[in-house]
Order: C-alpha cells, then sequence, then structure tokens
C-alpha cells in the first residue's frame, strides 16, 4: 500500500507531523501553520496532552460552557459541558432556570454496583465445574488481596463472585460474573486487575485439581451497569408550570406526556429523544473526564432492557402533579483516570465542589434530564427550529467569516426574523452588497 509507515509511533511528534504533511498535504505551509497553531505555548502542560493517548499531533479543541442555577437537592450549582453543538448549554441553562423557580432537581442514587466477567469455555460435566467453582471462590478473593487491599481499606472491593452457565447460548460457555464496588473511582483498572487474577487463580486451580478443559477466554468489565442507578426528577402543580412559554400550563403538562409516550413506544424517536438527554449527559461526562463511550454504550444497552429501544425518561401526571423523571445507569469516577490529570477537569470537579462519584452521578443525570426538558419544552410548543438555530446563528456567520460589525447588524435583525441557513447567507449578501 502506497502510505504505509512502518515504525510510524517511534517518531518524534514532528517527525510525525512531517509525515502527515508530505503524505496528505503536498508540504502545504497553511496545513503546517493550521497543526502547531493548536500547540499550547505552555510545554510542560502540551506535553501532558500529548502523551494522555498515541500518536499526539497536536489538540483538538471542544469548547468548555457552564450552565448556571441547577439547584440539586437545594444544592446550587453551576455545571461544566464540554461539547461542540450549539444550543445544549443554553437549553440546559434554560431549564435550570425554570425548574430553579419551582423547587429544583431531586437525585438520588440507587445503587453502585459494578461489574466484571472472565469469560471462558469448558466442555465437561457442569457439576464438577459447579463444584470446582464453590470450593475455588474463596481462593479467587485471596488471591486478590494485593489488587483489593487499598479499595478494600476505603470500604470497597470484591462484593461477590458468580459461576454463570451460558451454554443456551453458546456452546460451553460459562462466566465468573464478579460484583465490585469501586466508591469513587469508575474502577476499570481496579476490576480488570482483578479480574485478570480470577482468570490465572482459576486456571492455575484447575489443573493443580485435575479439571481438564478450561479455557480462559477473556477477562473484562462490563460497561453495562444496571446495579449502578442514579434517579433524577422534577415535579410541581400542574398550574406551577406556567410561564412566558407556557401559556396554557395543562394543555402543556397533556402533550409532553404524551411526547415521553411517543418516546417509550417508539423506537425511532426514542433514539433522538435519548440523543437529545446524552446532549446533556456526555457533556458533563466529559467536562469531568470521564468515559463518555463507556456511558453512551451502558445507557443504550439500559434503553433497551424491556426488548425493545425505549425512552430514558418518564412522564405522569397524577392529582394535578406533573412528574417527570430519568433513571440511567452511569459508572462515573472522581478519583483516578484523567480527574488528577487534566487541568480543566480539575478545574470543572472543583467547580462542582469535588463531588463524590454518588454526588458526579446525581448532577450528570440531572443534565440529561433538563437537557430533554428542555427539547421537549422546544418541540411541544414552538417546534425546535427556532431556538435551536437562533444559537446556531454564530456557526452560520462564522462560516461566512462575518466580521464583528456584520455580526453585530445580523445579530440584531434575526432577534426578530426566523434564523434559517438560507435567510442568513440572504442577509449577509444583501448586507454585504
Ligand atoms: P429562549 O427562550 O429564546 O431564551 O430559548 P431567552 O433568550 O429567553 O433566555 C432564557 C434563558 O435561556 C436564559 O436565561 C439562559 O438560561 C438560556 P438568562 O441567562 O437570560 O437569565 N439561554 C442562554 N444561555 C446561554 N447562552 C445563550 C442563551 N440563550 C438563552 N445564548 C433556547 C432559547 C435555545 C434556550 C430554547 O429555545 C431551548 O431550550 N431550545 C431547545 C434547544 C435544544 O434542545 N437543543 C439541543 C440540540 S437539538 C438536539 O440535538 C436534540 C433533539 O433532537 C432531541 C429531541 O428530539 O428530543 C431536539
Amino acid at each position: 500500500m502506497q502510505n504505509t509507515i512502518s515504525g510510524f509511533s517511534k517518531l518524534t511528534k514532528i517527525e510525525k507531523v512531517n509525515w502527515i504533511l508530505k503524505i496528505y498535504f503536498n508540504n502545504d505551509e497553511t496545513s503546517r501553520n493550521l497543526i502547531t497553531q493548536y500547540w499550547n505555548t505552555d510545554e510542560k502542560l502540551q506535553k501532558l496532552h500529548d502523551e494522555f493517548i498515541e500518536n499526539t499531533i497536536t489538540n483538538f479543541y471542544l469548547p468548555l460552557g457552564v450552565a448556571p442555577n441547577f439547584l440539586i437537592n437545594d444544592k446550587l450549582y453551576t455545571i461544566p459541558m464540554a461539547i461542540e453543538e450549539s444550543s445544549v448549554v443554553a437549553a440546559a441553562s434554560k431549564a435550570a432556570k425554570f425548574w430553579f423557580k419551582r423547587g429544583g432537581f431531586r437525585a438520588e442514587v440507587i445503587s453502585t454496583t459494578k461489574i466484571g466477567q472472565v469469560h471462558f469455555t469448558y466442555p465437561g460435566d457442569k457439576t464438577d465445574l459447579k463444584n470446582y467453582f464453590e470450593s475455588v471462590k474463596s481462593k479467587l478473593i485471596s488471591d486478590s488481596s494485593a489488587i483489593t487491599k487499598n479499595m478494600e481499606r476505603r470500604g470497597g472491593g470484591i462484593l461477590d463472585i458468580e459461576l454463570r452457565d451460558k451454554t443456551e447460548a453458546l456452546e460451553n460457555y460459562y462466566q465468573l460474573h464478579a460484583t465490585f464496588e469501586t466508591l469513587d473511582a469508575m474502577g476499570a483498572n481496579f476490576i480488570n486487575s482483578c479480574l485478570e487474577q480470577f482468570a490465572q487463580t482459576f486456571k492455575d486451580e484447575a489443573i493443580a485439581n485435575n479439571i481438564k478443559g478450561i479455557d480462559i477466554i477473556m477477562s473484562i468489565l462490563s460497561n453495562y451497569v444496571p446495579e449502578c442507578l442514579v434517579k433524577a426528577e422534577v415535579r410541581c402543580h400542574i398550574k406551577d408550570l406556567k410561564d412566558k412559554d407556557i401559556p396554557n400550563p395543562k394543555a402543556f403538562a397533556e402533550k409532553f406526556k404524551q411526547a415521553v409516550a411517543v418516546a417509550e413506544v417508539e423506537p425511532h424517536r426514542a433514539v433522538t429523544h435519548n440523543k437529545g438527554i446524552m446532549n446533556g449527559i456526555d457533556a458533563v461526562v466529559l467536562a469531568t473526564g470521564n468515559d463518555f463511550r463507556a456511558v453512551e454504550a451502558g445507557v443504550h444497552a439500559y434503553a433497551s432492557k424491556n426488548g425493545i429501544y425505549s425512552s430514558l425518561t418518564h412522564c405522569t401526571i397524577e392529582n394535578d402533579e406533573f412528574c417527570f423523571w430519568l433513571e440511567i445507569p452511569l459508572a462515573l469516577g472522581t478519583v483516578g483516570g484523567l480527574t488528577s490529570l487534566h487541568p480543566l477537569v480539575k478545574f470543572a470537579l472543583q467547580m462542582l465542589s469535588k463531588p463524590s462519584a454518588k454526588d458526579l452521578m446525581k448532577i450528570v443525570a440531572v443534565a440529561g434530564l433538563a437537557q430533554n426538558f428542555a427539547a421537549l419544552k422546544s418541540l411541544t410548543t414552538t417546534g425546535i427550529q427556532q431556538g435551536h438555530m437562533k444559537m446556531h446563528l454564530m456557526n452560520i456567520l462564522n462560516q461566512f467569516e462575518a466580521n464583528a460589525t456584520e455580526k453585530a447588524e445580523l445579530i440584531e435583525h434575526f432577534k426578530t426574523n426566523t434564523v434559517t441557513h438560507s435567510a442568513v447567507v440572504e442577509a449577509i449578501e444583501k448586507l454585504r452588497s
């Protein structure tokens, strides 16, 4: 292949940049400037970022925004959000302000158990395997003591290990299904280290006990954590929903509830509905240095737990009380990983008063609920485009390299005119002619 290269990882950063520029940009200086322009002038800070991942050539910025006025369990927060999409932070802020006036959000952590599995095959007798597992179970735990001792000192550790027979799903397939409490750590490294130790002991002891045929496939945590669950909710009397956008609160509440019901039964709508929730969740997860891919995967699996992909939020109206809530699995950490390395993550966590993992679960869930409330409020009243395009206006103006005067004039113009891509283009052209 023309552009393959061996030993790329061993090149210095400059050599990597040079190779990319030579192969893909014809050694174009503008492209070189683009790459280097994003390097931080503080070399120590830049090196820190270079070393987060491999083959780093530059930094890829995301804006860090903040959404103020979040009252959660009577405590006021300003929530940091790292996201590229316009209107998300504004929507969260607007929902926070709305619910602040109505008592704020309530959130509770329902459970905090995390899961890891050793996957293996065994073609032999099931009772022999079960007996062997029972005899070796305590050794699986004791052999891991070097890994677990610090976590245990803090009150966490291994909760249990079960043998699970999965042979109906896949021939000869079993699991050691282990549960963990990892406290304020997300716990991925801790869990994976324990699992690899379980696998080693399980294999070694099988040989010593003359149990033949156990073949370890892999040992890995699960990002599906339905027992690491948090719930966030808002509620108020229907009449208290009234505001400038909601002249008829009863009609609004009924339509809002109907919109949630649609997402509960219709997967096409549920995916978009949940995407809106993840706008809020991912942004806070990212800003606080957590793994948004793990959260995404786990949350969507949870959305499918009843065999149909469904809404993560729910809404009831009982005795004229409007109640809207979200229940999701979230495995988050506020120690370890990027949390103590990335300066902006440290900043974000400090802004949140250095939350425990449980506190962060509540904050993240609330951000998701707020986002969904704002989106549904727009969708069932004005439609989404009005607010979204109002926020997107700046992106279109930047795309057309509008200068400060043009921006000011056009922002003023679009305060009373509907923002659409073509309307903005037309207005810019008119202004420039
Ligand atoms: P508005 O009523 O025009 O805003 O709403 P406003 O100018 O009256 O301001 C009210 C408050 O909104 C402000 O209070 C802010 O809290 C916030 P203040 O700060 O003045 O005391 N706000 C802003 N915050 C920061 N920067 C701003 C800003 N503007 C207002 N520039 C708004 C405008 C966009 C908030 C509203 O229309 C809205 O919430 N829309 C929903 C937008 C949304 O959901 N966006 C997500 C992206 S769309 C998507 O991907 C998901 C979706 O498909 C999911 C689904 O289908 O369910 C929709």
